[in-house]
């Protein structure tokens, strides 16, 4: 394990976000530990609350994932980092919203960091040569605005038994300035949602299958009320994963979990 000693900083932080992004941003809170920031921000939050509010943790108690899982989240090494978000259009579908999200943080990490072998496994794990680097989970509180969390592995502890993960550390080598990589999610997201917000998944949707690690694999779709095999076929254009079945037929599903079939 990288041993990363670097306290995240707002200041730090804020030197990195463009002026251009400067105004999105109206509130940086960091915490050492928390419960989870998307839960925090989802307390916080009402009607006057302004778009912008960041939270931040070195570690979380009772961090999230999709689906009810619970996040991994050990202090001093990784990213738990949730932003209030509000669109002023109509509000997209959650499902279309965390696609071109995956897609936005993907660019950004082959582009800033050079990881050539980045993937987005649908709808929106970050993953790695089969291993899951990030994710994304959004939430919404009525009709206000949406609360985007993102967990990034920078380095694992090597005495945890972790299989299915891996992190920056691991595959880069490098070490990563935790601020600095704060600082450039923030200002891709910044950038990149009113884009979202102007022109829809559109947009983003012709990167996917640069990224797409399940397409033409077997695979099984899980939702809570079944399970179900076939071959991944893509997604359509509202981020809806398509399956052929076993019998031949197309099915969409606009929610769920992946597994390949081995
Ligand atoms: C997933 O299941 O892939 C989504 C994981 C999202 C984790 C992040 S960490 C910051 C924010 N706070 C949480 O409790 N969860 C999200």
């Amino acid at each position: 394990m990288l041993n990363i000693t670097e306290t995240i900083n707002s200041e730090h932080i804020l030197t990195g976000i463009s002026l251009k992004n400067r105004h999105y941003l109206t509130k940086i809170d960091v915490f050492d530990t928390i419960n989870s920031t998307n839960t925090y921000l989802l307390e916080k939050i009402n009607q006057k609350t302004a778009s912008g509010w960041v939270c931040i943790a070195n570690q979380q108690s009772a961090g999230r994932g999709r689906l009810g899982k619970t996040w991994y989240s050990p202090p001093g090494n990784n990213i738990y980092c949730s932003l209030f978000w509000r669109f002023e259009k109509l509000p997209p579908t959650m499902s279309s919203l965390g696609i071109a999200i995956a897609i936005m943080l993907a660019k950004m990490l082959q582009e800033f960091k050079t990881i050539p072998a980045i993937q987005i496994k649908w709808p929106n794990d970050l993953w790695v040569n089969g291993k899951k680097l990030g994710g994304i989970l959004l939430e919404t509180k009525s009709s206000l605005g949406v609360v985007i969390g993102i967990g990034l592995n920078l380095s694992l502890p090597t005495n945890k038994n972790l299989p299915q993960a891996t992190s920056l550390h691991e595959i880069t080598q490098q070490p990563e300035n935790r601020n600095d990589l704060i600082a450039l999610l923030l200002n891709t997201l910044c950038d990149q949602l009113p884009l979202f917000e102007n022109e829809g998944l559109r947009l983003f949707i012709k990167d996917w299958d640069k990224f797409d690690a399940l397409t033409g694999k077997e695979i099984k779709v899980y939702t809570h009320k079944m399970e179900i095999h076939g071959i991944m076929r893509g997604i359509n254009e509202h981020g809806a994963l398509i399956l052929e079945d076993d019998a031949g037929l197309l099915r969409y599903f606009s929610y769920g979990e992946v597994s390949i079939r081995c």
